[in-house]
């Protein structure tokens, strides 16, 4: 997903500096182990890699106001976004970071993380690129170390070869499938919370693949 880059973002996104770490007033090092302070209260840590504009985690935060949230998206302009959504719905429990996944260990300690959630993240269809793919075995690998014993990865796309090859990653590392299906809008799943990807590409007919992945004890 690309925007039209809107450069009065670079300022407005300052209207929420309460909870989004910017471009210019990023995440660090310091907070790493420290989320909890971030918070200001301890609670178990769910992360959204990928959040784009904000829906799934401002209504899953919503639903489950004794969590913590973090959302993290490259783009700040989508970010902003979501941004917007948290403070017109008060939401007092997320913190949105414009950050790159790839660099994830430098802002989570070992086991800080109690589940991540990829909503639709991007496919990158060309095998040269499969280790871009955020269900890469060495993605698997670091988010094992950041998650406590028992954590999950909630993960849906409507793009079923990355799916194919996400399911071939997990078993690669020996996780745990707790649940699977080919086509979640077919089922009686009235807890799903759609994404924005998820309502376009349902729309145009796609169907949509979720898993619920465990990872055992270390
Ligand atoms: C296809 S969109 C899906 C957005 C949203 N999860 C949804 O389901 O509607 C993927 C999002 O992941 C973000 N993204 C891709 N690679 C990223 C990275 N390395 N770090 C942070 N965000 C990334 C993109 O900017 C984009 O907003």
């Amino acid at each position: 997903m690309r925007l039209r880059r809107k450069p009065w973002i670079d300022t407005a996104i300052h209207d929420f500096d309460e909870f989004v770490f910017s471009k210019d007033a990023p995440a660090s090092a310091a907070q790493c182990g420290h989320w909890a302070e971030v918070f200001g209260r301890t609670a178990p840590l769910f992360v959204e890699l990928g959040t784009g504009k904000g829906d799934f985690i401002c209504q899953l935060a919503a639903r489950e106001p004794e969590a913590n949230f973090i959302g993290i998206e490259a783009q700040q302009d989508i970010l902003y976004q979501a941004a917007r959504k948290i403070q017109e719905q008060g939401l007092r429990n997320v913190r949105l970071l414009v950050f790159d996944i790839n660099q994830i260990d430098e802002i989570f300690a070992p086991e800080e993380v109690a589940g991540f959630y990829i909503n639709f993240c991007d496919p990158w269809p060309k095998k040269r690129h499969a280790k871009r793919r955020l269900t890469n075995r060495t993605f698997l690998q670091r988010y094992r170390r950041l998650l406590q014993p028992g954590g999950k990865l909630c993960f849906k796309t409507d793009n079923r070869p990355l799916f194919d090859f996400s399911l071939e990653e997990f078993a690669a590392e020996e996780l745990g499938i707790a649940e699977l299906s080919y086509d979640l809008h077919a089922e009686n799943c009235p807890e799903n919370i759609e994404t924005e990807y998820e309502r376009k590409f349902s729309g145009f007919g796609e169907k949509i693949n979720r898993c619920v992945v465990t990872f055992p004890r270390g």
